[in-house]
């Protein structure tokens, strides 16, 4: 099948590419590069440099690439940034996403895999989160992603768009051969790991009294290539059958502290992390873990990698191997 991967040459994005490609799909990638890198798109995908706010450009691009469906992974991804800078970020993901809509419709491609957030649901009144919980962002990052969640029923009624908002938690470690290299880097994994290769001087703990076994804030991490398996579990089901698939949470249900995190990077890398510790952060809760069973139920997906030190072993050798990422600012 022939699809059209938005943000390819990002962390999830180009993962996402390699196994299209390993499973005899043509991936066409469409990314601005203005956070992602060249050197990640891997090579047998075409790359179309282009931004998603050119709704002109996208269109062309839709249609001569003669797409089947749409993985879409390009963002602005960033929650502090979002909070300074509003406007980029409904700029690019809700402009963009609709953009990228209109364009699906007139080339009539009708599948679209749209990369959503547990930012959508903000602060969860109970753990873990079902995706029928009440959605309430709490940043303009995680109301862009939900926007663009509720245009598309109206897309599905109007003209058919069968579609899937795969709400990823937090996402980690690497294929053998790509790996995350955000500027800034803000996920937990890569920092410390980033601070024992000497690029960063420590690693902060925010917050050691959040109400959790040991006072540190927990989070549901996903294996990267995991969570690609739902992407391509989820084409699939889009193109066997005619309903949308909606929202569907992808995570362990298994959180796992900063504390533990620390104590995972330590065991894998033999090295003892440089911390320090500080207060909460606003606006982060104490834990978020996803309820997955729809993701099971929908997609019969079951993450086989998302142990914490397998992700933080794949992780490690993805730094290790390119300490200066794809080297490419
Ligand atoms: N990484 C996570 O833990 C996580 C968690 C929840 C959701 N997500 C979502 O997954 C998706 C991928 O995340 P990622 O970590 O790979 O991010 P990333 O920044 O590595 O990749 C995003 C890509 O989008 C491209 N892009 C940004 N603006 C663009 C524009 N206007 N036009 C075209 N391309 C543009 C960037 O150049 C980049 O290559 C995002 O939509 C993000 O919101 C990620």
């Amino acid at each position: 099948m022939r699809v059209l991967v938005t943000g390819g040459a990002g962390y999830i994005g180009s993962v996402a590419t390699e196994r299209l490609l390993g499973e005899g799909h043509e991936p066409v990638v469409l990314d601005s590069l203005i956070n992602g890198h060249r050197g990640a798109v891997p090579e047998g995908a075409e790359l179309v440099e282009g931004d998603l706010r050119d709704a002109d450009r996208l269109r062309a691009v839709v249609s001569e690439s003669r797409v089947e469906a749409v993985l879409h992974f390009a963002a602005l991804t960033l929650v502090g940034e979002s909070v300074e800078k509003p406007g980029d970020y409904f700029g690019v993901n809700v402009g963009g996403g609709h953009n990228l809509i209109e364009a699906m419709r007139l080339a009539g491609v009708d599948r679209l895999v749209f990369s959503s957030t547990a930012a959508v649901y903000g602060m969860p009144a109970s753990l873990p989160i079902r995706e029928d919980a009440a959605t309430d962002p709490i940043n303009p990052y995680g109301r862009s992603k939900l926007m663009v969640e509720q245009m598309l029923p109206w897309h599905a009624q109007a003209w058919g768009l069968k579609y899937a908002c795969l709400r990823y938690f937090n996402v980690a470690g690497a294929s053998s051969t790509r790996g995350e290299d955000h500027a800034p880097e803000t996920h937990v994994i890569p920092v410390a790991l980033l601070t024992l290769l000497g690029k960063r001087e420590q690693f902060s703990v925010f917050g050691t009294d959040y109400p959790t076994e040991d006072g540190t804030a927990i989070r549901d991490y996903v294996h990267v290539l995991d969570l690609v398996d739902a992407h391509i579990a989820a084409l699939t089901r889009l193109s066997t059958g005619d309903a949308p698939l909606g929202a569907i949470n992808l995570g362990t249900r298994d959180g796992f502290s900063v504390r533990q995190v620390i104590e995972a990077v330590e065991r894998v890398t033999g090295q003892t992390l440089p911390v320090s510790y500080g207060p909460r952060r606003a606006g982060d809760p104490p834990a978020l873990v996803a309820d997955a069973s729809r993701a099971r139920e929908v997609l019969g997906w079951e993450p086989s990698r998302s142990t914490l030190d397998d992700m933080v072993t794949s992780a490690w050798a993805w730094h290790r191997s390119r300490p200066d990422g794809y080297a490419d600012r």
